[in-house]
């Protein structure tokens, strides 16, 4: 055969890479992108994006249709906003949108995505979600935490009583419940009391949470627009930074309080999550080892997950029924028909409320925690209802907007219960048209415990007491705007009076 000469050779490379220049060019110039408004340079699209971003995001949704392009600063964004599209992104294509995007606050606050939340899709993450359904949200660990749950439930349930007739604020109240809750089936005890040698104040802790979900979701420029990150033009980079460290102090202290008691005692049965963690930490079988920074981080995980969600619902979830309170009559008639006025609702009792469990449907459909759930991050290019998606975009869906689809909800800006009476529809993941928890493989792994606390806080506290707003406050002044995070709380947190509604006696416990 003849050794092919200079010329030829020159000739085929540059063939070669005419050919591999036309294929990119066809490629791209076929990329057929969702609907959208045009972008800037530089900020892309983030003009239009103000502090209610699941606001200004609903208002160009109704623009640009169920499926819409955005770009925020350098990268490219496609948000789902209808049933049609929450189904492609969470169901039939999960897998390509089950990764998270790397933003600031997973790097900083979350030991650099070595939590479940932040994690990218891998074996890390699908090792987490294994812990999660096998060991530390079982039907079984969960059932022997019970009785944690009913002792805070009462605890609040006393210290209401003896505040009646005073206005109290009730977020605080809400979250101390679910904050003891999850401290004891997590870390074990309550590490927040208020002795002087205690590792942290409740008050300095729930302000470190508030934080937390806050930095979680805020919109980082510098994540939007990598070049000018250094800048850290709003401050969140640094607020990131000093929380991170206030949390690791906390934790460092509480995984050597759970060594120390480990230390020697043969066949250790755990005896919270933490433990859990630890010893899972110690398995040479696990397929990806998880470092003592990989347990610091799902611990804050599930001290976050657990403690902000459940007290935002309850709190927004009382705010719509001193708006309306024949939804409160109907509530209490219930309650007293299927509990009687002589004691206290239990967990084995939700089965048989079917008031209360719509109360808390439509609380989740108006207000759910996470208006766009948590961001994901396309892993492969793929195309949905003919338009293209590729690798690396962001993906949000956008529930807040399917909440108040006209198409599905008659008078969809209305609080009412009676919209679920009857109806088979979920809140686990199964019916797209409410997902207050997300759904598909990215889906809140910890959504039975926050419904179970929210079921018994949200039935207790309307079976023991009447509510009203402070005797200056009329119900047309009762402010319902939101502030963005990774929750969306009550920007003003609700004041309210309550007095007893139970015989003295059942206030004992
Ligand atoms: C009212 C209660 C709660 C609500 C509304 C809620 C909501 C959510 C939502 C919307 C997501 C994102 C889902 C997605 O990306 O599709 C999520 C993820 C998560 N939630 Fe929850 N959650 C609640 C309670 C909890 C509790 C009690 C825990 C743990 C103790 C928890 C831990 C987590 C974790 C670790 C993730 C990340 C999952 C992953 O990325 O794989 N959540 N939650």
């Amino acid at each position: 055969m003849e050794t092919p000469t200079w010329p030829s050779l020159t000739l085929a490379w540059l063939a070669t890479i005419a050919l591999l220049l036309l294929s990119h060019y066809l490629r791209r110039r076929k990329v057929n992108l969702p609907p959208g408004p045009k972008p800037w340079p530089i900020i892309g699209n983030l003009n239009l994006i103000g502090s209610l971003p699941h606001r200004s995001i609903h208002e160009l949704s109704q623009k640009y249709g169920p499926i819409m392009h955005l770009r925020f600063g350098s990268f490219p964004v496609v948000v789902g906003s209808s049933v049609e599209m929450a189904k492609a992104f969470l169901k039939t294509h999960d897998v390509t949108f089950a990764s998270r995007p790397k933003i600031a606050a997973g790097k900083y606050t979350t030991y650099n995505y070595s939590d479940i939340t932040w994690s990218p899709y891998g074996p890390y993450w699908r090792q987490a979600r294994r812990m999660c359904l096998m060991e530390l949200f079982s039907a079984k660990r969960l059932e022997s935490y019970e009785y944690i749950r009913r002792e805070e439930m009462n605890a609040c349930l006393r210290d209401l009583y003896e505040s009646s007739n005073e206005a109290v604020l009730l977020k605080g109240n809400l979250t101390t419940v679910s904050l003891n809750v999850i401290s004891r089936m997590v870390l074990g005890k309550k590490y927040t009391d208020e002795t002087v040698d205690s590792i942290v104040s409740p008050d300095e802790f729930k302000k470190m949470l508030d934080e937390l979900f806050l930095l979680s979701g805020v919109l980082n420029i510098g994540d939007s627009i990598p070049w000018i990150d250094f800048l850290d033009l709003q401050g969140y980079i640094k607020r990131m930074k000093a929380l991170s460290k206030k949390f690791d102090r906390f934790l460092e202290h509480v995984l050597d309080e759970h060594i120390e008691r480990m230390k020697g005692v043969k066949d250790y049965v755990a005896k919270d999550m933490v433990d859990v963690l630890l010893q899972f930490a110690e398995d040479p079988a696990l397929d990806v080892k998880l470092e003592r920074h990989g347990v610091k981080a799902f611990t804050q995980d599930l001290i976050a997950g657990g403690t902000e969600s459940s007290a935002v619902t309850v709190e927004w979830a009382i705010s719509e029924i001193l708006k309306k309170p024949e939804v409160f009559k109907k509530a209490t008639e219930e309650l007293d028909r299927v509990i009687g006025r002589d004691r206290w609702v239990e967990e084995k009792d939700i089965v048989n409320l079917p008031y209360i469990d719509a109360i808390i449907k439509e609380t989740m459909r108006l207000h759910p925690v996470a208006p766009m759930l948590v961001p994901r991050l396309s892993r492969e290019d793929c195309n949905i209802a003919g338009y293209d998606i590729l690798k690396g975009t962001r993906v949000l869906v956008n529930v807040w907007t399917i909440g108040r689809d006209p198409t599905l909800w008659d008078k969809p800006n209305e609080f009412y219960p009676e919209r679920f009476i009857g109806k088979e529809i979920d809140v686990k993941g199964h019916d797209f048209e409410l997902l207050p928890f997300g759904a598909g493989r990215r889906m809140c792994p910890g959504y039975s415990l926050g419904l179970k606390v929210i079921q018994s806080s949200l039935s207790n506290l309307l079976h023991g007491f009447t509510w009203s707003l402070p005797e200056n406050m009329k119900i047309e002044d009762l402010n319902m705007e939101e502030i963005f995070g990774l929750s969306t709380p009550k920007k003003f947190p609700l004041e309210v009076v309550v007095k007893p509604r139970l015989p003295k006696h059942v206030y004992s416990m």
